[in-house]
């Protein structure tokens, strides 16, 4: 009967969890092929397609190329200002949807649509082959249709998004974060070739993938000391470019961007604006004499807010290359046209071009709205207008929650908690005192999620919980109850151990404090994790032995703090 119960409470509570997800994780308008034609608006007859102004594209990514990075008086990347500062590149702090983790953005970067919270989960799982896109439309797959050779060298993450798309490709792996120049020049030393004469001749698109500037700040934060260096070689691979590609050829097109950006210890995941301000720049001989950069001249002051050239959304990239180059708008795309490159057009090709933009997103508002709403004429201000409010409203719906789904899991887990703590109460009357520090743990626990920096230094939380509740095991021994002091002196000693392997979280994780992970992590890779390993067994061992000697309760609780801070610590 009581395990009756008991599992009855588990069902519940899996119950409430579901409920619980199935509002939180929203549901985003997608289309598929054949509801673009159900949903679409015809074009106006005098409609046509403005004419491509490239036919050539380098896609430059620098892994984490926060926007300071590139254009603020601290970036050592001067030949890129003086191609801002000459007209021919056009700078943008483009913010990158959160999780800012590669795998999402670049799904950003290439279909135009926001990323869902499962991309970022499936960044971590390496082999999971949903993280492809398959056939998602892409300007990649818009490409590979009109028989464009794309070539691509760096990141494998994009072999494993576009698996059939390359003509020629090398991923580079960007597993040991501690290699800053291999990744790197395994991509570099493609370009003797790729950039000769004859090597040229082949691609049409030439996409390279840069990791050694995002390794340097997981590794060291922003202001590592690597970094002032890989900026000057990520500056002279640029120039290198400018002067075998563009200066070369007028329709030809050189995008150099990060992904997104780093916060100040140099991770990134989150919404912070340092993780979200990433560096876009455009450089092109036909941009030079249009002043796009409204007379802002590079670098510009290193500020706090991010502020460096105009501010566009990252995945405002995908319109405005497809248009650039004369492809089909990737059927998802939430992006706006790039309204400074309006200026390569003609007023009559200015109108069409914000023209489709408008239609291609209001395919997507009508299929959330369910039936196609009539479209009237419009001039170039109502268009830009237009197209603002429906990027905002489509980018609401894919991140509104569900709330009453929301609430009904809180409700029913809420019901759940009180009414195991009653049957506790009622039938394991002893041990009242393990379930009652249980409920104390969990409510500061998860007051402990409300701010992601909270998180970060959640090992405090556990320590404090294990020391506690050792006290409280030492004060009951004192008042007779039998655990021996040896095997208290055991759990004292783990304790300690634990401490060492990592004493802090995020926010003092530069400084030079003693811990024992700062000397495991220089160990070289093929042993270090091993011994890791070793020595988080052996610091287990004492409370196993408690565990299994006195198979208390109360000790079983502490083993399972001690685990949990444990946890949290090799993290
Ligand atoms: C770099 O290239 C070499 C030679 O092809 C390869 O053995 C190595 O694994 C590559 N390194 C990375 C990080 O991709």
């Amino acid at each position: 009967m009581r395990y009756f119960v008991l599992l009855l409470g588990l069902l519940l509570q899996l119950t409430a969890f579901l409920l619980f997800c199935r509002g939180f994780f929203p549901t985003k308008v997608l289309l598929t092929p054949a509801e673009v034609e159900q949903f679409s608006t015809p074009y106006p007859n005098n409609y046509h397609d403005p004419e491509p102004q490239f036919n050539k594209v380098v896609l430059m990514v620098v892994d984490a190329m926060r926007a300071d990075f590139l254009f603020s008086n601290n970036s050592r990347m001067s030949f890129a200002h003086s191609l801002l500062n000459d007209g021919y590149g056009v700078g943008f702090t483009a913010f990158s949807n959160p999780p800012t983790v590669t795998l999402p953005r670049l799904k950003g970067i290439t279909t135009g649509s926001t990323p869902n919270f499962i991309d970022a989960v499936l960044n971590i799982a390496d082999d999971d082959t949903s993280s492809s896109l398959g056939d998602s439309d892409s300007w990649i797959r818009q490409m590979f249709l009109e028989n464009w050779n794309i070539n691509m060298f760096g990141d494998d993450t994009w072999l494993k998004l576009f698996p059939n798309y390359f003509a020629k490709s090398e991923g580079t792996a960007s597993f040991y974060v501690s290699d800053f120049t291999i990744v790197d020049n395994n991509v570099t030393r493609h370009l003797d070739y790729e950039l000769s004469k004859e090597g040229k001749s082949y691609w049409d698109c030439l996409i390279l993938h840069y990791l050694g500037l995002d390794h340097i700040g997981h590794k060291g934060g922003p202001n590592s000391s690597n970094m002032p260096q890989k900026q000057e070689e990520m500056d002279s691979i640029l120039e290198r470019i400018f002067k075998e590609v563009v200066l070369q050829d007028p329709n030809s097109l050189f995008i150099v961007l990060g992904d997104h950006g780093m916060n100040d210890v140099g991770n990134h995941g989150g919404s912070s604006t340092a993780e979200t301000s990433a560096a876009l720049m455009m450089i092109s001989q036909k941009f030079k004499g249009l002043g796009l950069n409204n007379d802002i001249k590079a670098p510009i002051a290193l500020n706090d807010d991010y502020n460096y050239f105009s501010k566009i959304d990252q995945i405002d990239l995908v319109p405005t290359l497809t248009e650039l180059i004369g492809l089909k708008v990737p059927i998802n795309n939430l992006g706006a046209f790039v309204p400074q490159f309006l200026e390569l057009y003609s007023n009559e090709e200015k109108n069409n071009i914000l023209l489709k933009n408008a239609l291609q997103l209001k395919v997507l508002l009508d299929k959330s709205h369910g039936g196609v709403h009539p479209f009237p004429e419009m001039d170039n201000t109502e268009l830009l207008e237009f197209i603002k409010n429906a990027k905002e409203e489509l980018s609401r719906s894919s991140s509104a929650y569900d709330y009453p789904f929301i609430y009904a899991g809180i409700g029913l887990f809420l019901i759940e908690t009180l009414a195991s703590y009653m049957f506790f109460a009622f039938h394991f009357k002893d041990h009242f005192h393990i379930a009652f520090s249980d409920v104390v743990f969990f409510v500061t626990y998860s007051a402990n999620f409300i701010a992601s920096s909270m998180v970060e230094e959640e090992h405090h939380l556990w320590w404090f919980f294990t020391t506690v509740y050792t006290a409280f095991i030492i004060l009951k021994n004192l008042r007779g109850e039998k655990i021996s002091w040896l095997g208290i002196l055991a759990m004292l000693v783990g304790l300690r151990l634990l401490k060492a392997w990592n004493n802090s979280g995020q926010k003092h994780n530069m400084k030079a404090n003693m811990k024992l992970s700062t000397y495991l992590s220089q160990l070289p890779e093929n042993i270090g994790p091993n011994i890791y390993a070793s020595l988080l067994i052996i610091s287990v061992l004492p409370m196993g032995i408690i565990v299994n000697v006195f198979g208390k309760p109360e000790s079983e609780m502490v083993f399972w703090f001690y685990l949990q801070f444990e946890r949290s610590s090799a993290t």
